[in-house]
């Protein structure tokens, strides 16, 4: 198919290595002669038409940083009819020939709705959370490192006062993040369920302060757990200082690690080309390979 013009936007929680495959998507558009233009906000700037024309100054110093220069957002407004078609008629109306959309499960619902419009549409898996049906979501493992650095760094002070610490993790319902952060920080102390067991908490928590080894460092998934009552609760059930910690955007954040910018770089090229054949697939890493998947097979659950 001849492909003249293309839109491309980030959508829902920015993850770093977006801004890598903005570029790589910019790269192979220079080189077919194509223009791509971003779609400012996510979804939300399809709705409004506001677009911007993508040029090498508007990602110059910009594609070893995390965020988004397209600006990401969550669209509610999306998710209603009447406003789908109003961004199919926008993207029609200035003759797009195609859709990048860069984000996790809500993303790909959307371009679902958009691709049952008639909309040719590709997605690729950006988000911290590693929660689609790829064995990896660009961003993951920067995030990752960013959590385990910013634990290294609290452990340092836990450890020259002898405290503990209960520190929130993102990844909104996917343990991913959580589980491979505890792996590397190596404690087993993991708040993962909203009914977890508390009296069995207080127990491993006992043991870890006893052995003293090293502080006992509690994760809790997102909302399973109030941070800050868990932290009390624990404070005087264990009778040793435990500090609450939630990281907040630490985690997502920063410099994309050099993985998460070539796994951008190259989807984001791959995704120009995919879109020239009319395929309406994600493009995720499955055994270290980029392949393409039907939406639909794409949903980790
Ligand atoms: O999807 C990425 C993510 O960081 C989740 O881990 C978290 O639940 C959510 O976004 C936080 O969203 P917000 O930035 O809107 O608070």
């Amino acid at each position: 198919m001849q492909i003249k013009k293309l839109a491309i936007l980030t959508s829902g929680g920015d993850a770093p290595g977006m801004n890598s495959a903005i570029f790589g998507a910019y790269q192979e558009c220079e080189n077919k002669n194509i223009e791509l233009f971003g779609a400012i906000g996510g979804y939300d700037g399809l709705i409004d038409n506001k677009f911007i024309k993508i040029d090498y100054s508007l990602l110059s110093g910009r594609i070893n940083r995390g965020g988004s220069v397209l600006k990401s957002g969550r669209s509610p407004r999306f998710m209603q009819k009447v406003y789908i078609n109003r961004a199919v008629k926008n993207l029609k109306a200035n003759n797009f020939d195609g859709l990048i959309v860069l984000g996790g499960d809500g993303s790909l619902r959307g371009a679902i709705s958009l691709r049952d419009a008639g909309v040719n549409v590709v997605a690729i898996p950006a988000t911290i959370d590693n929660d689609l049906n790829f064995s990896y979501t660009l961003g993951y493992d920067t995030a990752t490192n960013n959590i385990v650095n910013a634990i290294d760094n609290i452990l340092d002070s836990l450890n020259a006062f002898n405290y503990g610490a209960v520190i929130k993790i993102m990844g909104r319902d996917c343990p991913d993040l959580i589980n491979c952060v505890a792996e590397a920080v190596d404690t087993n102390l993991v708040v993962k369920d909203k009914d977890f067991d508390l009296k069995d908490l207080i127990k491993k928590v006992n043991q870890v302060k006893n052995k003293k080894t090293c502080p006992p460092i509690v994760l809790v998934l997102e909302d399973c757990a109030d941070t800050t009552s868990l932290a009390s609760t624990l404070q005087n059930e264990c009778k040793i200082q435990m500090r609450p910690h939630i990281l907040g955007y630490i985690q997502r954040g920063g410099s994309p690690c050099a993985y998460d910018r070539r796994y951008g770089i190259t989807a984001g090229k791959m995704a120009v080309n995919t879109l020239k054949n009319r395929e309406c697939v994600m493009i995720g890493i499955c055994k270290d390979e980029l392949v393409k998947k039907p939406f639909e097979e794409c949903f980790k659950i």
